[in-house]
């Protein structure tokens, strides 16, 4: 009978220590709860260090270009939840440099105040937390200079969209979660292309497609450069559309066109960037 072969936890930990970045921090790792105490992964854990490693990755260069203007520069996370990203961003490139700040807004009070506790135990001083909604959130900073939104739930994401505009965000990026809003305004839709969306599956997909267009072209009326591509692959997150900006004039009148051209054709549009 064969055996059932069961890796041993130091084994377990150096596999897990391969899948960092020189230098990351295991004691907050462990701290976040995505090492366990001897230092190994479980396949969540997994799932969420990888999703959080590629996109530090993918906004590095918009890092690099803040800490090369600003002396101070401020990321703004936005539905931090446990606050991964932004502990992880701040080990990996902010503790090095000596300044700059990470804030992380939440709106549920106990995962600010775990957040909190994580920090200071860790030695970030410039890393804050501020429990609100995200369309009331304001920092005394009035600017943010990189705003990053990961799976922010539902409509969160159009929140962060109009809190970069307040704070006047270089770079936003935003990695979407599940959207509900136009699919359900598009049930009933009597419009000719409603073929499209005729079953529920299909009109969730739709839906969600169409927020994450439209979202897109709003930030270029507002006169960012957008790109779509992947976060990372479907093995580790369904929700998986990662939309970076940069914004690089103050609007942009064709994509304004884009923008309205395809709400009169579908006839939806996200109430929050509407009323904008
Ligand atoms: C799915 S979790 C993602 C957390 C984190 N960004 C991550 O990827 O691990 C979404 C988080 O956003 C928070 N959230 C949702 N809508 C929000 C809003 N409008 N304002 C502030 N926080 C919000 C929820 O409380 C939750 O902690």
């Amino acid at each position: 009978m064969a055996k059932l072969c069961k890796k041993p936890a130091a084994a377990k930990a150096q596999g897990a220590l391969r899948e960092l970045w020189p230098g990351q921090s295991v004691e907050l790792l462990k701290a976040l709860h995505i090492l366990t105490r001897d230092g190994a992964l479980n396949a969540d854990s997994r799932r969420k260090l990888k999703q959080v490693l590629h996109l530090a990755n993918l906004i590095r260069p918009a890092l690099d270009a803040a800490f090369a203007v600003r002396d101070q520069p401020v990321l703004a996370d936005l539905g931090a939840g446990k606050s991964y990203l932004g502990f992880v961003l701040y080990d990996l490139f902010f503790r090095g440099q000596g300044r700059g700040v990470v804030i992380g807004v939440e709106a549920r009070p106990d995962l600010i105040e775990t957040s909190k506790a994580i920090a200071a135990a860790s030695g970030f001083e410039r890393m804050r937390f501020v429990e609100s909604a995200i369309r009331d959130a304001a920092l005394p900073e009035g600017r943010a200079d990189i705003v990053t939104a990961l799976h922010a739930c539902d409509t969160a994401s159009d929140e962060a969209i109009l809190f970069a505009l307040r704070h006047d965000a270089k770079f936003v990026a935003l990695v979407p979660c599940c959207q509900a809003e136009l699919a359900s305004e598009l049930e009933g839709s009597k419009k000719p292309q409603r073929q499209l969306w005729r079953h529920p599956i299909q009109r969730r997909e739709f839906g969600a497609h169409l927020t994450n267009v439209l979202r897109g072209l709003f930030l270029e009326a507002h006169g960012y450069k957008v790109r779509v591509t992947e976060l990372t692959g479907l093995e580790h997150t369904l929700k998986n559309e990662f939309i970076f900006a940069e914004r690089h004039q103050r609007a942009n009148a064709r994509a304004k066109a884009e923008y309205d051209r395809l709400v009169e054709q579908f006839g939806v549009q996200p109430k929050l960037l509407a009323a904008a």
